[in-house]
């Protein structure tokens, strides 16, 4: 069967002010929509209450994926069900590549279970994956760094660790052996 969000005459308040006021939208599997407007008009609005966010007040309409009702269900069985929301500003986060943090959701949303700290699944396979569905929406591969770039990175890290390595030690800490001596576990 083919997916299908379908969003029927929706109406959303922020605040007990109405702002979307009767959105008609169907987006079929493999369709890419691109919402268009002036800033203040709903966009993030309409993808707020789509995804559940508490502040967003659905004042009437519907919305399905797959023939569910989206609204009804909790924001991590919308999520389960496939929809996700991306972040318009990520905040970049030292040594949390973009990657990574996608990993950690599909793994979240594919074995509802997991407990923090459980094994994730394979970033290998991951990223094939992850660069099929890029190739699908024909997004640039430069947005999913090759190994390179990631190699670069934990270069970096491992240098940044090395230095602290080598810094003279505080007063404040007792002597103790150079670093050198130190055995590595
Ligand atoms: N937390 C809030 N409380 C009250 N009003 C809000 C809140 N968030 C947004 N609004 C109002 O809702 C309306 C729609 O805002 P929204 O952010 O959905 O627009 P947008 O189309 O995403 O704009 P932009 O192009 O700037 O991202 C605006 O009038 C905005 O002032
Ligand atoms: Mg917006």
């Amino acid at each position: 069967m083919s997916k299908v969000l379908k969003i029927e005459n929706l109406r959303v308040g922020i605040d007990g002010k109405e702002i979307l006021k009767g959105v008609d939208l169907t987006i079929r599997e493999g369709e890419v929509h691109a919402l268009m407007g002036p800033n203040g008009s709903g966009k993030s609005t309409l993808s707020y209450a789509l995804a559940g966010h508490p502040n967003y007040e659905v004042l009437g309409g519907s919305a399905t994926l797959d023939g569910q009702d989206l609204l009804a269900m909790e924001p991590d069985d919308r999520a389960k069900a496939g929809l996700f929301l991306a972040f318009q500003y990520p905040t970049s986060i030292p040594g949390v590549t973009v990657a990574n943090f996608l990993g950690h959701a599909v793994t979240n949303v594919r074995r509802p279970d997991r407990k923090e700290g459980e094994e994730l699944i394979s970033m290998r396979e991951f990223r094939k994956e992850m660069r099929q569905e890029m190739d699908e929406l024909g997004m640039d591969p430069d947005f999913a760094p090759a190994t390179s770039t990631r190699v670069a990175a934990r270069r970096r890290a491992a240098g940044r660790s090395l230095s602290r390595q080598a810094a003279p030690p505080s007063r404040s800490r007792r002597p103790g052996p150079p670093a050198a001596c130190r055995s590595e576990r």
